[in-house]
């Protein structure tokens, strides 16, 4: 079905991407390949220009690359269409932005449940938005529109929002660049939380050292290149169930 298959695993094959052209060219990503398995808690790390959010851009099917292959799955995405890409966007992708791109007019719950509406899901729609407001800590402040609420309560708004069409990864480019250091726990601890329970798969982009000891697993990137690429054998915050646990 297309744009309708789970994203079990992601596979980047010697994928290269190149803005501009002659003097301007810039190489965002030289021949990166990196393989991320289902319930990974991954982060992208790397100095800024590195190449971090053109990988997740890749990966989240909202750019192609210049050279190379992108497996969701083992579907090539260039094979899909704009449309069947759209889909895979809205179904199985949720997207938490640094900027937490909330929509102002709309309500908490009127937010959340819009990611449904584009995801065109079945079932109560306000119900399961309000159940994965209450899952992130906002119970009491749902009706209340972003602007009225703290920058932590906003990023738990758009957690909440790429959550609660049950997707198969979670894509967060700098998820916590714009939060002090307790609400930025609070909310990475949200994400852990679900990871471990349901088996999400995060991806993050991050250099903040709190995201990234939470880590399962820390790729560096540096000049559009994988530096490194390690596991990390006991990320703070790991219940002993979890997909990412050692023990
Ligand atoms: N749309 C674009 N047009 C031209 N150059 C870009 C564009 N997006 C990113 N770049 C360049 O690509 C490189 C990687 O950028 P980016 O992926 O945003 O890195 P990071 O997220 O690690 O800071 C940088 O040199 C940046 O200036
Ligand atoms: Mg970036």
């Amino acid at each position: 079905m297309n744009g309708g298959f789970l994203i079990a695993k992601c596979d980047v094959i010697d994928v290269s991407k190149l803005y501009g052209s002659g003097v301007a060219e810039v190489r965002a990503l030289d021949a990166v390949s990196l393989e991320i398995d289902t319930g990974e808690f991954t982060v992208i790390s790397g100095p800024s220009g590195s190449g971090k959010t053109t990988l997740l851009n890749l990966i989240g099917c909202l750019d192609t690359p210049t050279a190379g292959t992108i497996l969701l799955e083992d579907t090539d995405i260039s094979s899909l269409g704009e449309r069947a890409l759209a889909r895979v966007r809205a179904r199985r992708i949720g997207f938490v932005f640094q900027s937490f791109n909330l929509i102002p007019v709309l309500s908490a719950l009127e937010n959340v449940e819009t990611a449904l509406h584009l995801a065109h899901t079945e079932g109560n729609r306000r119900e399961k938005a309000a159940e994965m407001l209450e899952a992130v800590g906002l119970k009491d402040q749902m009706k209340r529109r972003p602007t009225q609420m703290s920058g932590g309560q906003q990023q738990r708004i758009a957690v909440a929002r790429a959550l609660v069409k049950n997707p198969a990864l979670v894509i967060a480019d700098e998820p916590t660049a714009n939060l002090d250091t307790a609400t930025g726990a609070q909310v990475l601890d949200v994400m852990r939380t679900m990871n471990q329970k349901r088996g999400v798969t995060f991806l993050f982009s991050t250099h903040d050292p709190r995201v990234m000891e939470r880590a399962s697993r820390i790729v560096s990137l540096r000049d559009g290149r994988v530096e490194d690429d390690r596991k990390v054998e006991k990320p703070v915050g790991a219940a002993n169930s979890g997909p990412s646990s050692q023990e």
